[in-house]
């Protein structure tokens, strides 16, 4: 008999307690999960200083200053939240909402956009693959978004009705703004303006997460996402617009990181950590459940083209910065083979 295992709003709706592949193990090691830790001060940071164009009208020592406030921030923390993106706070509410109402749609409904067992796009939780695999209390919708042409709308659902052209727009946003981004992260290090984005290519690659975490029972023995770095290029994130959760690790500490309902958490993932030669970091991050209230986010991944061979600038390799790298192609699936093996892929890769 085929069982369809319980998805993580179906439990937590019944009042199930969360199951033992859930529960953190190991606590003498990692103690229980500490769900409020202090504020982060993670860098604030106006994009809009990044645009050039004749009608701007912020000075280029505004523009220098920001510059230096991005290369301070990726360097330090690997993340910012980014304002003056251009998108309103409606039409960001907007993205929220559609992703809110898509989880509260029935199950038999949510279901019909189910991913398929060994696929990665589509709706489901954690599957396990593994004896002692620690899940997530977390469900997902998985979607590859661009390039356009890969994408499989029969796993893009149709409820609510605006949920297609709301995604679409916001990704297009998004999709822009990343150019800003490359262009104002070259800068900043003093490299030729397309140094990332040749890296990235013209069909990179945007895979959407959005993602619900439902109330969990027991917030300090389950994550809703545990500790990890992104193997992404550059990870955009819109948060919940009230409930907090995720958590930044810096000097050895877990921070929580701050709600701007109006901002975009920007985070680094392993790709440009390796593109820039260590010099711009890969945060590990992770996300807490709380007992109370159910929260929503939408994660937008930014990737090389797989068969592209990425790895650090040229002209940040020199004597005193020796390559801290070697060139990799498509790092997702070797970041997949090495979780398998137990193996961090970053490390794998270095010299
Ligand atoms: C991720 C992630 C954070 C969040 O999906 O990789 O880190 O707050 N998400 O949902
Ligand atoms: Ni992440």
């Amino acid at each position: 008999m085929l069982s369809v295992s319980k998805t993580v709003q179906e439990m937590s709706k019944d009042g199930d307690e969360p199951p033992q592949h859930y529960i953190v193990r190991d606590n003498t090691l990692f103690g229980p999960i500490d769900t409020s830790p202090p504020l982060a001060p993670i860098p604030v940071i106006d994009i809009s200083l990044f645009l050039t164009s004749p009608s701007s009208l912020h000075s280029s020592l505004q523009e220098e200053t920001e510059l230096e406030k991005l290369r301070s921030a990726l360097s330090s923390w690997g993340c910012f939240q980014a304002i003056g993106h251009g998108m309103s706070i409606e039409f960001l509410n907007k993205v929220r909402g559609v992703t809110e109402e898509f989880f509260a749609m029935p199950m038999e409904e949510k279901r019909k956009y189910s991913r398929a067992a060994g696929e990665i796009e589509g709706y489901g939780s954690d599957s396990v693959v593994s004896e002692n695999q620690v899940l997530d209390w977390s469900d997902r919708l998985s979607l590859r978004i661009y390039p356009e042409d890969q994408r499989k709308l029969r796993l893009w659902p149709k409820q609510p009705q605006s949920f297609r052209e709301t995604i679409d727009e916001y990704a297009m946003n998004i999709r822009s703004i990343m150019g800003i981004i490359f262009k104002a992260m070259a800068k900043s290090l003093k490299l030729e303006e397309n140094s990332f984005s040749k890296q990235f290519g013209e069909e990179a690659i945007m895979q959407g997460r959005l993602i619900l975490y439902p109330p969990c029972s027991k917030p300090n023995q389950v994550f809703g996402l545990k500790a990890h770095s992104d193997r992404s290029g550059v990870t955009i994130l819109l948060q919940d617009k009230q409930v907090k959760g995720l958590q930044v690790f810096k000097d050895d500490k877990w921070l929580t990181v701050p709600i701007i309902p109006h901002a975009l958490f920007l985070n680094l993932g392993d790709q440009m950590q390796i593109m820039s030669n260590g010099i711009f970091k890969s945060p590990m991050h992770r996300v807490v459940t709380n007992s109370e209230r159910e929260k929503i986010s939408v994660a937008l991944f930014n990737e090389p083209e797989p068969e592209k061979e990425i790895g650090p600038v040229d002209d940040l390799v020199d004597d005193k910065r020796p390559r801290l790298y070697k060139n990799v192609k498509n790092y997702a699936r070797f970041n997949y083979e090495c979780f398998q093996k137990g193996l961090v892929a970053l490390d794998t890769v270095k010299f």
